[in-house]
Order: C-alpha cells, then structure tokens, then sequence
C-alpha cells in the first residue's frame, strides 16, 4: 500500500482527494491569440482522472508576458469562456483545477514577435529574445503587480478552484527575486527584502483580488537555486527566507521544481502551508517515498501517456511510460502541437535521454 491515495487537507480547508499532483504543463492547444481551443478542453478532460489536483500550463497574464507560441492567456475577460471550458474539463471527476499565472519578462519570445518589445527588472541581456529589454518603470511593475490580481479574478469567474503563481524557471518573479537579472536601485531591488518584493506583492494582489472567496487556492511555484557561468545568482539560503515570507503570507501550498531541497523546505515551511516536490519518476514507490519529507509529489511527463493515474494508485500499478504509435497518442488526446514539441523533430530536451517516458511515433 502506498500514502499516495490519503486524502489531505490544505490550510483553507479544501480537501485534495490524494497526493498526487498534475504538475504544469504547456500543451500549445492553444490559438496564436491565447484562445484556448478544442485541443486543450480534448486534452483535459481526458486527464480529468489523473490527479487530485491538476494544474494548467503558464497561462500569461499581460500581453508582454507570452513565451510559447499557442500557449494560453487571460489578460483579459475574452479569454473567460475557453478557461471556463477548461476549468470545467479539468473538475469531470470532482478533482480541483488551478491555473498557472505567468509572466515571461525578458524570455517573452512569443511577445516579442507579436509587439516587438520586452520588458524586465533591469535590461540585462538574456539571448532567449533577439531585441533589447525595456527595463519596467516603477509604476509598470506595480501594473503587473495588478495584472496578476486581475486575472487571478478572472479564473475564479471561469470555474477554476485556484492559481498557482509561477515563480520559477527563469520567468519573470523570478527575474526580479535574482540578483543576476534585477539589478534595480528602487522599491524592487538593490537587497534581497527588495529582490523578495515583486513575488510578495503579486502574492497580496491575487489574495486581494480573490478576498471574497476564502477557500480559493493560491499556490506559489519556485526553483530552489539559480547559477549562471559567472557564478552570479541565488543560492539554497535565500530562497529557504523567500519560502519564508511566502508561507507568513498564508498561502495554501508552495510547490518546488526540483527535489533537491525538500528536507530544508519542508522544515522552513514548518506546517504553516502545504508542500509540493516533484517526483521525475513513474514508479508508485518512488513517488511514494517522496512524500517523507513532502505533503503532495507532482508528476508532469509521467502524466502525458498515464492519464489515469488516480485509478492505478489503488492498485500500486506503475505508470505506463511510452507512446507507441499515433493511434494511442490520439486516445491519449495530445494537442498535435504537444506531439510535435516532445517528440518531433523540434522536441528534443523536454524527454530526458534514457527516460523513456515518450517513444518517437515516427518510428
Ligand atoms: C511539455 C512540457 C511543458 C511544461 N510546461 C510547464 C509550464 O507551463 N509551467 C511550469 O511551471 N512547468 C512546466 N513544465 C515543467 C514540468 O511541470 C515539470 O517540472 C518537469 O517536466 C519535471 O517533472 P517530470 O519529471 O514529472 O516531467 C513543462 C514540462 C513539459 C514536459
């Protein structure tokens, strides 16, 4: 028998019904205008029974905020009636669904392209985007401060039963927490309390604009540390104070992209919010195990080609790990865009080598 399958409480009283979590990811099921389609809504609801709780992809908040192309957004109340759809394909089984909110600052690829600009903390050159980065005014930052609490709105109104804040892989909150991107002398940078201000603020902006609804679930995603060639960064300890101030915050859980840390995390964290690692594995056990020193384990690839993982649980069965041919990745309900990423000629990268989680279809 495995914990995986209990049943836990979050600080706000909501009750995921086991421990597992559909971690993040892009499906670019998407329209090139953020519109989700029937691709995504296709794709969720064949997921519906994967995880006690299941999360979307980076969803952009701010027009400036896009990466990846036929990625979604909700910069706006146009946007409500696809998330609506999705939230709804998402909850099938009585599971709960958040939406991921994102910025990409100077990574904003897809922005780029449609705006030809590229904002972030500081113009610090990052080589993702061919352009310049316009370094944020002061009152800009605030507006995106605003921009995450407005769309944190909009996925209450379309169904969804929380957000998780993307705070890791380089994006924007991330951006302005390292030193090697925020080179700001203001409110939002020059120590690290300044460096920690964007993140908080986004976090009292989306608890603000979702105030009347107290058992809406805010969670926050973070990678633990970030060293660049020159050795310029953040390291374990500053992130351990940001964990910190975002469990003060009241937050409902905060939900790592690497295992690396969990014993300091979870001890950080002491109880005040849930805690999510991840497990990259598709072994029951190893997940299982996970939980020693984590409260939920989320599982992204692994969910690709094992969609009904929540059934499997019961019965200690592993995850199946491969896609054989086009026609189990079209039961599967990938968005042909999906396929095309992970396992096409652009895929390479997202499937680690000797991990084979996806077999090329091609073949
Ligand atoms: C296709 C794909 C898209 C992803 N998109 C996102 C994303 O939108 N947001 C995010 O925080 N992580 C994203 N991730 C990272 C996953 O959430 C996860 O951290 C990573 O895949 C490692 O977990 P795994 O070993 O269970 O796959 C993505 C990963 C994949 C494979």
């Amino acid at each position: 028998m495995n914990s995986l399958n209990q049943p836990l409480t979050l600080n706000n009283g909501v009750v995921l019904s086991d421990r597992v979590v559909m971690a993040p990811m892009t499906t670019k099921g998407a329209n090139w205008d953020g519109v989700i389609d029937q691709n995504d809504t296709r794709y969720f609801t064949r997921r519906a029974g994967a995880a006690g709780l299941l999360i979307t992809g980076a969803t952009a908040v701010s027009e400036l905020g896009e990466k990846f192309p036929y990625q979604q957004s909700l910069y706006d109340d146009h946007f409500i009636p696809g998330l609506a759809a999705e939230a709804k394909a998402m909850k099938a089984h009585g599971n709960k669904a958040v939406v991921q909110l994102y910025h990409a600052g100077v990574n904003a690829q897809v922005s780029f392209e449609k705006l030809h600009k590229v904002v972030g903390p500081s113009a610090v050159a990052f080589h993702q985007v061919a352009g310049a980065v316009t370094e944020l005014t002061e009152d800009e930052v605030w507006q995106v401060v605003a921009q995450f609490g407005a769309a944190a709105k909009r996925a209450l109104a379309a169904g969804f039963d929380g957000v998780e804040i993307h705070g890791a892989f380089g994006h924007l909150l991330q951006q302005f927490f390292s030193p090697y991107s925020n080179k700001r002398t203001d409110y939002w940078g020059g120590t690290l309390a300044k460096r920690m201000r964007f993140p908080l603020e986004v976090v009292k902006s989306v608890q603000a604009a979702v105030a009347n609804k107290p058992d809406f679930i805010i969670g926050y995603r973070i990678t633990s540390t970030e060293k660049h060639t020159d050795g310029a960064g953040y390291d374990i300890d500053e992130t351990l104070q940001l964990i910190d101030q975002l469990a003060e915050t009241g937050i409902n859980y905060i939900h790592a992209t690497e295992p690396d840390f969990n014993q300091q995390i979870k001890a950080q964290i002491n109880g005040r919010t849930a805690f999510i690692t991840i497990a990259h594995s598709t072994s029951v056990a190893e997940a299982d195990a996970a939980l020693a020193n984590a409260d939920l384990v989320a599982m992204a690839r692994e969910l690709i080609a094992e969609p009904d993982f929540a059934d499997k649980l019961a019965h200690d069965q592993d995850v199946e790990t491969a896609i054989t041919s086009a026609q189990q990745a079209s039961d599967l309900a990938l968005p042909p865009r999906m396929v095309t990423w992970l396992i096409g000629p652009d895929g390479g990268g997202l499937v680690p080598a000797g991990k084979k989680y996806l077999v090329d279809i091609a073949k």
